[in-house]
């Protein structure tokens, strides 16, 4: 088995690494307030799991000491932009495989990251248990995740604004995928057999009128990716989308009080 087809995105489209680059600047301050209380200095060997263009695992190696960081992404093309990012004397590589059937050999790693692909995939808890095999004894994973349905803001979404949000999450989920993944992190780390299982929810608060344009470039880039399967779908049509469009930039800059939720999950193989 492989996700590849339950994927949504095109990770070979340029479109792709820049919506990653984009969607980044938003959440990396999270992800790191997720990570500041963790002391990784002592971690020796960091795989990422569907590791894109290397963000997460460049994060985990820079709060290590020496560590060596292996990327693992089923598509082969994204890992020549995570090479191409290898931090100078640092030990890294990439390579492609698929998260199903890791191609290491047991109790080979320390920490081990996931982030922003179990959602995308119909059976998280085998790629958590296949995690595990790979992960040493008293090793860590770190998930980090979304559940659309705990963000929420005042005054309401625009009609057409909040069609296309739950169109986005519909396609993902009748390809297989699952928005609402967040929720489920302490069970899924639980069936999968870790422990010491503890799962943060960090929240990002905009309250007041101010332009945010520059922050809604990913969530825009991730719209206009899947635009054309969201109209093929018939989940929305393409003056709603387009609509919709322009309503993300205006509703976002306006005064309004709204809470976006990032959630970080931790355990440890026993
Ligand atoms: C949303 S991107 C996240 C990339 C990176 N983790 C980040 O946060 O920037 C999801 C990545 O998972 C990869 N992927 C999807 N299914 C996979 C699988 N079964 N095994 C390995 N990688 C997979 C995709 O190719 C894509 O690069």
């Amino acid at each position: 088995m492989n996700s590849k087809s339950t994927y949504v995105y095109d990770p070979k489209s340029d479109i792709e690494v820049e919506r990653l680059r984009e969607r980044d600047k938003r959440t990396s301050n999270r992800r790191s307030f997720a990570l500041d209380h963790l002391d990784l200095s002592d971690v020796q060997q960091i795989l990422d799991v569907g590791c894109g263009d290397g963000v997460v695992g460049f994060d985990l190696q820079s709060r290590t000491n020496r560590a060596s960081l292996v990327g693992v992404d089923i598509e082969p093309s994204i890992l020549n932009k995570a090479n191409s990012k290898s931090i100078n004397g640092k030990d890294c590589g990439f390579i492609a495989g698929d998260g199903y059937q890791l191609p290491f050999r047991s109790s080979s790693f320390d920490l081990i990251s996931c982030q922003y692909v179990l959602q995308h995939v119909s059976h998280p808890v085998q790629i958590l248990e296949e995690m595990r095999r790979v992960a040493k004894s008293n090793a860590r994973a770190i998930i980090f995740e979304w559940d659309d349905d705990v963000n929420f803001s005042y005054p309401y979404l625009p009609e057409e604004l909040d069609k296309l949000f739950k169109a986005k999450k519909n396609l993902i989920h009748n390809k297989g995928g699952d928005r609402l993944i967040g929720r489920k992190l302490y069970h899924l780390l639980k069936a999968s057999g870790w422990v010491e299982i503890d799962i943060k929810m960090i929240h990002d608060i905009w309250q007041g009128p101010e332009d945010r344009s520059k922050f809604l470039r990913g969530t825009e880039l991730s719209l206009l990716e899947l635009k054309p399967q969201l109209i093929e779908s018939q989940l929305i049509t393409n003056n709603e989308f387009e609509l919709a469009i322009k309503q993300l930039v205006d509703y976002y800059s306006g005064d309004i009080f709204s809470v976006a939720f990032f959630f970080a999950g931790f355990g440890t193989n026993p």
